[in-house]
């Protein structure tokens, strides 16, 4: 982003004077309100601008200067906590590059006064959590209090709402430590904030008047945290992982910061397992690199990682500067929240017909990739937020979350910024793709398309949906693909999938003929597939892989399925009213029926319905297997279907719990594991013996050829 464009280059101490005034906006901002305007990466750039001024004109100092405390406050409401041992900050590395660790090393090894060629140092190096700090104290294994950071010398007493943290225990296993202060961090998944705000974003299209999404998941549990009323708070789901001390009398302390994470874990304590012992800079490096490959699937945020000198004895000898430990240090990754400009807004039609705005943006590099889509999620949050076109805004991209647009920077907004967003008045009432009319119903988020399949649109996302890896698994059939088949008329529905020719393939644009050979032969093979997948793949609205595999085994049969009442469907497993009432209403149009006739008439099927239905012998019932290595006629998928389809429960790792291992080709440690604990070994003849219902006269020799 560039600078403002209207600052000129004022006077020292006026640029001073300014900078200090919009810290202390954008700090209040941020820790008292929990509602910040500016990503975190603009905040740090302002009050390094500010650091430099002053260092460079040390008259300008002022004692209320931001940069001469440590932010934070106590909030009205919430009792003080006065920490024993004050909660330090951690000197950040921004150079993200292996640099910021080979710099981190030599300052240790200088100040340590080491040789050149003194051996390498070891340090334990464990992830950023990108949450809040937070102390609890244990009393004789009890937990007493819980307590913020504050301004790391005086914090809040929170211990209500971390209560309400399963993870955290109430009790310490096996420690009668007079006291004992363990530090971690309380943070919120990336799940459970999507779900968070997405129930957020129903309540405020519901009406509720002092309801508000969260910009990102640290913010999310910082409010959750500081909630006055712990059964709001408990409704908004914590985590945490424990990294340090702070207090501690009559415990014996590891030599050892990884002996301290070994120890924590122990007592039953969370303890994050991506951490490890490491030699010098090289392996700091590697380390860095290794979580930065693994940052977008981690479930939960980081900002970079930290690395502390492992031996406590070095850790003293290198001892603190002003409120920081020289032995640790925050080695950065690129922030996953930027700024830059809303360009325009577009709607996109989705698979049922609804409406997304999604913000243009001039492209900007964050989390990792150059972004210039956002999802501005609907109406009322494009309005809530106020964003216009013309305005800064800021985009958070973290994890495989689609980017966001979070907010907008208000005085960033340009003279000539658009109109407020107003999505019905912007497409004159018309679906943009097939022109029929739009419509929101009372209490809902989203306005719809009414096309349903007449839309173009939604035709082409519910053919993307139902070839989906989750769904039938149709390999090449992607959204140039299906663009190209739709727009030509070749595929109106998704039976018609299953019709397409040679020829009809071989002259659209871009396909080679070995290409249209495979497209074929993908579509030919997902003919074969399990009863859930094919129920998620029809795209029913309310019903995820998960509900559609709840209703596979429960009904066994698509029949029962369609004809089941309302009563019936509510019977299964997680099934609500919502659910259900959706189910019985895509089953009530005769064109869904009609599909689901085209497609099995068209060969799709799935193994043994019959063996799958409720009342259907099923002898695996309360059994646990594990599979692994290649089976010789059995897909991983099917083997899976088929021990579920008879009560039994795959699960991905060997335990005294498990009841068999069924292995194949090139079975791995699974086996050995196996083995160790003397668990049962079957291959896949003696996994179709199990799946056989038990049943006295069979002659299994004698059965006739079918
Ligand atoms: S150690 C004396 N370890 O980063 C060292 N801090 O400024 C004290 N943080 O607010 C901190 N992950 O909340 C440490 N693995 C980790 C951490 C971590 C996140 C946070 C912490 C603190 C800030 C440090």
């Amino acid at each position: 982003m560039s600078e403002m464009p209207d600052r000129p280059s004022p006077r020292p101490a006026e640029q001073a004077a300014a900078l200090r005034t919009q810290l202390h906006h954008h700090a209040h901002r941020y820790y008292v309100l929990d509602a910040p305007e500016i990503p975190d990466a603009e905040y740090d750039r302002l009050f390094r601008e500010l650091q430099a001024l002053e260092a460079a004109h040390p008259a300008l100092l002022t004692p209320d200067s931001p940069t001469q405390r440590v932010l934070g406050r106590v909030l009205d409401g919430f009792a003080p906590v006065r920490h024993a041992v004050p909660m330090l900050s951690i000197r950040t590395e921004t150079d993200t590059t292996a640099a910021g660790a080979e710099a981190f090393d030599a300052r240790v090894r200088r100040e340590l006064a080491l040789a050149e060629d003194a051996p390498a140092i070891d340090y334990a190096a464990e992830l950023k959590f990108d949450g809040l700090a937070m102390n609890l104290r244990y009393e004789h294994g009890v937990l007493v209090q819980a307590a913020t950071r504050g301004d790391g010398e005086t914090g809040e007493d929170v211990t209500q709402n971390i209560r309400t943290i399963g993870q955290i225990p109430l009790r310490l296993q096996g420690c009668d430590a007079a006291v004992l202060e363990v530090r971690g961090e309380v943070y919120m998944r990336r799940d459970d904030f999507e779900a968070l705000n997405e129930r957020q974003r129903a309540l405020i299209a519901a009406g509720a008047k002092n309801e508000k999404t969260f910009v990102n998941p640290r913010n999310a549990a910082a409010g959750a945290v500081r909630q006055l009323d712990p059964a709001i708070a408990a409704r908004r789901p914590l985590s945490f992982y424990a990294y340090g001390l702070g207090e501690v009398r009559g415990w014996a302390v590891p030599a050892t910061h990884a002996g301290l994470l070994d120890a924590l874990a122990g007592l039953g304590l969370p303890v994050c397992e991506h951490r490890a012992v490491v030699a010098g800079a090289g392996g700091l490096a590697d380390f860095h690199a290794r979580i930065a490959a693994l940052r977008d699937a981690l479930p939960f945020d980081i900002d970079g990682v930290v690395y502390k000198v492992n031996d406590r004895a070095l850790q003293e000898r290198l001892g603190f500067v002003t409120r920081e430990p020289r032995w640790a240090v925050a080695h950065k990754y690129p922030a996953q929240e930027q700024m830059t400009r809303l360009l325009d807004i577009d709607i996109q039609v989705g698979r049922t017909g609804k409406l997304t705005p999604v913000a243009k943006l001039e492209p900007v590099f964050v989390g990792g990739t150059t972004v210039s889509n956002a999802t501005l999620h609907n109406e009322d949050e494009a309005r809530r937020k106020d964003v216009r076109v013309g305005d800064t805004v800021i985009v958070r991209r973290a994890g495989d979350v689609i980017p966001e647009v979070v907010g907008v920077v208000p005085e960033r907004r340009p003279a000539d910024a658009g109109e407020p967003f107003d999505l019905y008045k912007r497409l004159g009432g018309q679906c943009p793709v097939c022109a029929s009319p739009i419509e929101r119903e009372e209490g809902e988020a989203d306005w719809r398309c009414t096309g349903g399949l007449t839309c173009p649109a939604q035709r082409k996302q519910a053919l993307l949906h139902f070839a989906g890896r989750r769904a039938m698994d149709i390999e090449g059939l992607g959204d140039k693909l299906v663009d190209q088949l739709v727009d030509a008329g070749i595929v109106r529905a998704v039976p018609d999938l299953y019709k397409l020719g040679f020829t009809a393939l071989a002259t659209l644009e871009r396909m080679g003929e070995k290409s249209a050979q495979n497209l074929l032969a993908a579509i030919e093979k997902s003919k074969r597939t399990t009863l859930g997948r094919f129920l998620y793949s029809l795209g029913i609205r309310q019903v995820g892989e998960a509900t559609a595999k709840d209703l596979a085994r429960h009904f066994g049969n698509i029949d029962r399925l369609m004809d089941a009442r309302v009563e019936e469907l509510l019977e299964v497993n997680d099934v609500g009213p919502i659910v259900a009432q959706s189910i019985r209403h895509f089953f009530d149009q005769p064109h869904h029926r009609e599909v689901v006739e085209q497609l099995r008439a068209a060969g799709v099927a799935w193994p043994d319905e019959a063996g799958l239905a409720s009342d259907a012998p099923r002898p695996l019932l309360g059994k646990v297997l594990v599979l692994t290595g290649t089976l010789p006629t059995l897909g991983r998928e099917e083997a899976k279907a088929l021990v579920e389809a008879a009560g039994g429960k795959v699960t991905g790792s060997v335990s005294k719990k498990t009841n068999w291992v069924v292995a194949g080709e090139e079975a791995g440690s699974k086996l050995d594991k196996a083995r160790e604990l003397g668990i049962e070994v079957l291959d896949e003849a003696g996994l179709r013996a199990l799946l056989q219902p038990a049943a006295p006269d069979a002659t299994p020799d004698a059965t006739p050829e079918v």
